[in-house]
């Protein structure tokens, strides 16, 4: 195996390359709905979507673009002590472009609207859920500079062409590293954190939450 082998880091690569209609989009209305098109890239999420009445289900529908685009950058990796083609090109750009623009946007969602209505909650449901946000928000800590990190060497890849050997694989370990955080993180949020907060939330609250979540992507 080569130095500059990228095998042993295969966990997302399996998924589509392919991107179509945000669905995240289709849960916003009137202005919000054009803008928030027109400033994101397509994006495939599979066959179920939320509506703004569910915001944790638009939540989880933000991790499934998550794991895609993680997907697509494990597969760029492999490619970038190489001359790039078009379509590696386009996957790295639009893949950056998301964890640049879209990402925070989640990390807000989740930290500034959900998160601080769950710990204002006394409620016994919650307890277990609000015990595990500190390590989710450690978690985003960790994920914001290996995006960083990602980003500066993607981009270096998108204006030269190719990468050195060692700044391959440095994207290729953040890349590794990224991919082992979100797999247990967005484990939590799914199964441990998302589905209380839905029963518990009130539909107030729900609603609150959801316009936090429009006024960011506007
Ligand atoms: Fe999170
Ligand atoms: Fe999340």
């Amino acid at each position: 195996m080569s130095v500059c082998s990228s095998r042993g880091v295969p966990t997302f690569r399996n998924r589509p390359i392919r991107v179509r209609e945000d669905n995240f989009t289709s849960a916003l209305t009137g202005l919000a709905a054009r803008r928030y098109a027109s400033s994101h890239m397509p994006v495939q999420i599979g066959a179920k979507s939320h509506s703004f009445a569910e915001p944790t289900g638009l939540l989880t529908d933000c991790h499934r673009r998550i794991e895609m685009f993680l997907g697509s950058l494990e597969r760029v990796g492999a490619l970038l002590e190489h001359p790039q083609d078009a379509e590696s090109h386009a996957a790295l750009e639009a893949a950056l472009r998301y964890f640049r623009e879209a990402t925070p946007k989640h990390t807000a969602d989740e930290e500034e609207s959900l998160f601080p209505r769950l710990r204002d909650r006394n409620h016994p449901e919650l307890e277990e859920a609000i015990r595990k946000l500190e390590a989710l928000e450690q978690d985003h800590r960790r994920a914001d500079a290996l995006h960083a990190d990602v980003d500066r060497l993607g981009r270096a890849f998108l204006q030269r062409g190719m990468l050195s050997c060692e700044a391959a694989q440095q994207f290729r370990r953040d890349i590794a590293e990224l991919i082992g955080i979100y797999k247990g993180h967005i484990r939590i949020e799914d199964e441990e954190v998302f589905p209380v907060a839905g029963r518990v939330l009130s539909a107030a609250e729900k609603a609150a939450i959801a316009g936090e979540m429009a006024a960011r992507r506007r």
